[in-house]
């Protein structure tokens, strides 16, 4: 069946109906789809009926400093990918029809939104939060999949939808890496052959921590790696390495037990990098 592009609210309403019924699974997106992207509407289509994928570069969640400007658009070969995987509604609306001129109302992630990403990112995940409970008000739809790729905000995805009482269940979808280990993201194609070399140091600390029990031990064993590629040309420029709670994003210490999320951020020549492991702590 062929995808139905949905280019405003207006026509969102309409692509809704045309789709009559049926439970509703939303990926949202910034576009630029990769296999990542795709294996989350591979696993919307197994929670629902239809999947409706927002493509939307949403200027809200970028710094004045960060790469909104020069962030990838890709939409046809986005809707080639979207209409493969069976996709049935592309939400593209423009910031116009996203955002009121003189809108003043929005999504504050809390404390949470300050921590570990969000120190490095003020503002980022309220720009993150308000869109993405725009989208599920737009969209309404029954279920909604983000990737672990991107832990923090899954996480607060959640905490919005708990302590907003938002009627959307969330799922989480595994990180999709290259064979070498380099998670998939967007921003990947701004990597020049020598920035990838040192880009896979980011996945490497991750399984050298992995490999430990002890918090402390987590960190050292990641942060040897990541010390070594500092070193390298292009050096690896790195803005935390932290193990964290993967509900509250609060660091965990030596003494706990359970599964805890080993978070690292680095830049590589121009490009900032994230990526994350569920580490077992005992
Ligand atoms: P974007 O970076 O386009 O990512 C869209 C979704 O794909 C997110 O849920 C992200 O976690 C997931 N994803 C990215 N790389 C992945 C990978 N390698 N494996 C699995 N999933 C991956 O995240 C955003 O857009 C935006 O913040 C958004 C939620 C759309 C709000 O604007």
């Amino acid at each position: 069946m062929d995808v139905i592009v949905a280019g405003d609210r207006t026509e969102l309403v309409k692509a809704k109906d045309a789709l009559g019924g049926g439970r509703i699974a939303l990926v949202p997106t910034m576009g630029a789809l990769h296999e990542g992207h795709r294996s989350l509407i591979r696993l919307a289509r197994e929670l629902a009926d239809h999947v409706v994928v927002s493509v939307f570069v949403n200027p809200l969640q970028f710094g004045p400093n960060e790469d909104f400007s020069r962030y990838p658009r890709t939409f046809d070969a986005d809707l080639a990918a979207c209409a493969e995987e069976g996709v049935r509604v592309v939400f593209a609306p423009s910031a116009e029809d996203m955002y009121l001129p003189d809108r003043q109302v929005q999504v504050s992630a809390g404390r949470m939104g300050a921590i570990v990403e969000g120190a490095f990112r003020p503002g980022h995940f309220d720009g993150v939060l308000t869109v993405v409970l725009k989208l599920f008000n737009l969209v309404q739809p029954d279920v909604a999949v983000f990737g672990q790729k991107d832990a923090q905000q899954l996480a607060l995805i959640r905490r919005m939808v708990a302590d907003l009482n938002v009627p959307v269940e969330i799922a989480g979808g595994p990180t999709v890496r290259e064979p070498d280990g380099l998670a998939l993201s967007s921003r990947n194609r701004y990597l020049s052959p020598a920035d990838r070399v040192t880009a896979l140091a980011l996945s490497r600390a991750l399984r050298a921590g992995s490999g430990r029990a002890v918090p402390s031990e987590i960190l050292r064993a990641a942060a040897a790696v990541l010390d070594e590629a500092a070193r390298l040309d292009p050096p690896l420029l790195l803005d935390y390495v932290a193990l964290v709670d993967p509900a509250t994003f609060t660091p965990v210490e030596d003494g706990f037990r359970g599964e805890a999320v080993l978070a690292v951020a680095a830049k590589v020549g121009t490009t900032r990098l994230i990526d994350n492991l569920v580490v077992a702590v005992s």
